[in-house]
């Protein structure tokens, strides 16, 4: 099943149209369950759980908990994942619903994934990458606009959307900076089928996050927000606070040229997701640390008012 009807399905098993991004070392499997319960489609990376066996725990009790409710495993198909073939082997013994690849993402690892029914996402940050994946025959597209968590875009949300939706009939994705129940019903007006959310999780209960990371999360807002490709080679968004507790002035953040991409920091710069903490504009609209549940009933709240606000039904 494809574009519109694969659209509609996936919404129809949500209660919210709002999928979890994956986030590096900060997505467990009890955030994966607690936002999948809540109603959203829940996600975390591969690489989290600390070898290919505790993957397979983790997946093994995620699918026990969450039953048919869809839920994403994020793999990195690059060569310097030295895991890559011990995760994929998990991850297609468990038939999981959806599979987020990043990097270098190849037709035949999208057939094999899809012949054993899963389903495959990749995000982009422009319409020419969009336009590769839907040649490699993914089912769904996340475009992330600027702003967002992680390794960011720096296209308006506008211009993606409008250029994306302008031939891809498929399953669209928006992220970067949706935070709030406005946000996720303009990403939806904006043509996207799901809004995708990362940031605001880093705040939940159920996170891998320090006191102090969450702390930042819920006290900044947009000015606390820069963006380098210093430490991964990759334009990423970072906390400020957190680059000047460990020293760095941001002001002076030297952009890496030619620098080899190295996703995870690695390195020199290995400080970087595990001590240097990452989120995007959005978190101004995240009010309080709490349980991913919690931040999900308000969210599907806020969604209701949004479209209520604009005279759409519920
Ligand atoms: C701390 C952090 C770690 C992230 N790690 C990953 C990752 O490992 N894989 C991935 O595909 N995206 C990763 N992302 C991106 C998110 O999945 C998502 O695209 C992004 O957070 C959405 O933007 P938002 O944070 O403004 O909501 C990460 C984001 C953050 C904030």
């Amino acid at each position: 099943m494809k574009g519109r009807a694969l659209a509609a399905l996936l919404k129809s098993k949500l209660r919210l149209p709002v999928m979890a991004g994956p986030m590096f070392i900060a997505s467990t499997a009890d955030l994966v369950i607690a936002q999948c319960r809540a109603g959203i489609i829940g996600s975390m990376p591969a690489l989290n759980p600390r070898s290919s066996a505790a993957l397979d725990a983790d997946i093994a009790r995620i699918g026990e908990a969450v039953g048919d409710a869809p839920y994403a495993i994020n793999l990195v198909a690059h060569a310097s994942n030295s895991r890559l073939e011990a995760d994929l082997d998990v991850v297609l013994r468990h038939k999981v619903p959806i599979v987020v690849l990043a990097l270098a993402a190849n037709r035949d690892l999208v057939a094999r994934l899809q012949a054993n029914g899963s389903l495959v996402f990749q995000d982009v940050i422009k319409d020419r990458h969009a336009r590769k994946c839907a040649e490699i025959g993914v089912d769904g597209i996340i475009g992330v606009g600027a702003g967002a968590g992680g390794h960011t875009g720096d296209l308006s949300p506008f211009a993606l959307c409008q250029e994306i939706r302008a031939w891809w009939d498929g399953l669209l994705l928006l992220s970067g900076c949706i935070a709030n129940g406005r946000s996720v019903l303009a990403a939806e007006v904006l043509g996207a089928d799901l809004a995708y959310v990362g940031s605001p999780f880093l705040a939940s209960d159920e996170a891998n996050t320090q006191p102090g990371f969450r702390r930042m999360i819920v006290e900044g807002t947009a000015a606390d927000i820069v963006t380098t490709n210093c430490f991964t080679g990759v334009d990423a968004n970072f906390l400020r606070p957190s680059l000047v507790e460990n020293g760095l002035d941001p002001a002076q953040l030297k952009r890496a040229e030619g620098k080899a991409i190295n996703i995870d920091g690695g390195g020199d710069n290995a400080r970087a997701w595990k001590e240097i903490w990452s989120a995007g504009q959005g978190i101004g609209a995240v009010r309080r640390a709490e349980p991913a549940g919690d931040y999900i009933d308000w969210l599907a709240q806020d969604y209701a008012a949004a479209r209520a606000a604009m005279r759409m039904p519920a």
